[in-house]
């Protein structure tokens, strides 16, 4: 059932070159310029009206939104709030009939994403769902949506569903983007040709195994862990730190890299390991200033770069080598290696990999 994996994570977390093409199989053809989702095509022009997305989830799923709040942004210039469904529920949102409101959630059952749903509803907002669960509460409650098609996640640790949802999620992007001439021709077709492409990096970003398996072997002991990354990679932080946090037990925190000298550069010193996502593209050059910072405090510094870097190369205990792309799709493969990472400490560590404490698969109470 494991697939001779130890674990459904591992399993899972290996899955994600054959998922994310299950993804985007007949929706994403690159060669023809087509990206094309049914949930959008037969509602474009409530997208197209929208006058914001609010995108409303929990946890990994919360994170995944993040990542699609830079990618519509950018690409479809709407504006966009990320909401978590907690909060959102509980605060008398101000909801607009012009609202798109995209739910997301691995499960399609988490209880406070579809009291949001309902909430949403009501208010005459257009709600769409971006499940993986076929069937589930919140793909009937709400009007229309994709379902990433990743097939069941066993773990508690979300791996696969994450990657799956910033896929789907970017194709959205792309179609909005391409109706509403908001992306250059060419800037449209390399991001379809490289997304297409992303499952071979992300097999390739795999390979990383090993020397995530290294560097779990000597930060397993840390007591704490921090993660730091810019742009498209701050959610990736915040993924990178609950991902640790909820299977090893180790206390991490995700914190955009500028963020720390306002607090968290208190907290490094020689013991404390810092994980930075530093993608050759994407404020870069920021970034290995930060690194620096980290460095003049003596802090641990592994640092996930794009294949043949040579600047963060000399300024880090270690790197970890990831595949070049556009940008935008750089959470794809900088996510890989913060998976294979907290997975290995996790198992060092004795802890219940696919089980961890006191968590659920579905968090269907509130
Ligand atoms: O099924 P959902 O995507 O709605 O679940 C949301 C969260 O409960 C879930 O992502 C949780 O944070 C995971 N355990 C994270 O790995």
């Amino acid at each position: 059932e494991k697939g001779g994996y130890e674990h459904f994570m591992l399993k899972e977390i290996y899955e994600q070159p054959n998922v994310i093409k299950d993804t985007y199989r007949g929706r994403l053809l690159a060669n023809k310029g087509i990206v094309q989702m049914a949930g959008i095509e037969d509602n474009i022009e409530k997208f197209l009206n929208a006058e914001r997305i609010i995108i409303v989830a929990c946890g990994t799923s919360w994170h995944a939104g993040l990542v699609a709040e830079y990618i519509f942004e950018e690409f479809a210039r709407i504006p966009v709030e990320v909401e978590y469904a907690s909060e959102f529920r509980y605060r008398n949102p101000i909801i607009n009939p012009k609202d798109v409101v995209i739910a997301i959630s691995q499960s399609g059952e988490t209880a406070d994403t579809l009291a949001a749903i309902k909430l949403a509803k009501e208010k005459g907002a257009f709600v769409f769902g971006v499940c993986n669960v076929v069937g589930s509460s919140i793909s009937r409650e709400t009007h229309a949506g994709a379902y990433t098609h990743a097939g069941p996640e066993i773990g508690v640790a979300s791996t696969k569903a994450f990657t799956t949802q910033i896929t789907i999620l970017t194709m959205i992007s792309l179609r909005l983007a391409k109706a509403k001439g908001t992306m250059s021709n060419s800037d449209f077709h390399r991001y379809l040709q490289e997304l297409e492409a992303i499952p071979e990096k992300v097999a390739e970003a795999l390979a990383t195994n090993d020397i995530a398996k290294t560097i779990a072997s000597i930060y397993k002991d840390a007591p704490n862990c921090l993660y730091l990354g810019r742009g498209y990679n701050f959610p990736v932080a915040l993924e990178g730190a609950l991902k640790l946090k909820e299977i090893s037990y180790i206390h991490a925190e995700g914190y955009p890299a500028a963020e720390m000298k306002h607090g968290p550069i208190a907290l490094i010193d020689e013991k404390m390991p810092v994980i930075v996502i530093a993608p050759k593209q994407g404020h870069y050059d920021k970034v290995v200033s930060n690194i620096q910072e980290i460095k003049s405090r003596s802090g641990k510094i592994i640092a996930v770069v794009t294949k043949g870097d040579t600047q963060v190369k000399k300024l880090a205990d270690h790197v970890i080598e990831i595949p070049d792309t556009a940008e935008a799709l750089t959470p794809l493969l900088t996510t890989i290696p913060l998976q294979l990472l907290s997975y290995h400490i996790a198992v060092m560590r004795g802890c219940n990999v696919d089980q961890p404490r006191n968590l659920a698969k579905s968090v269907t109470v509130e």
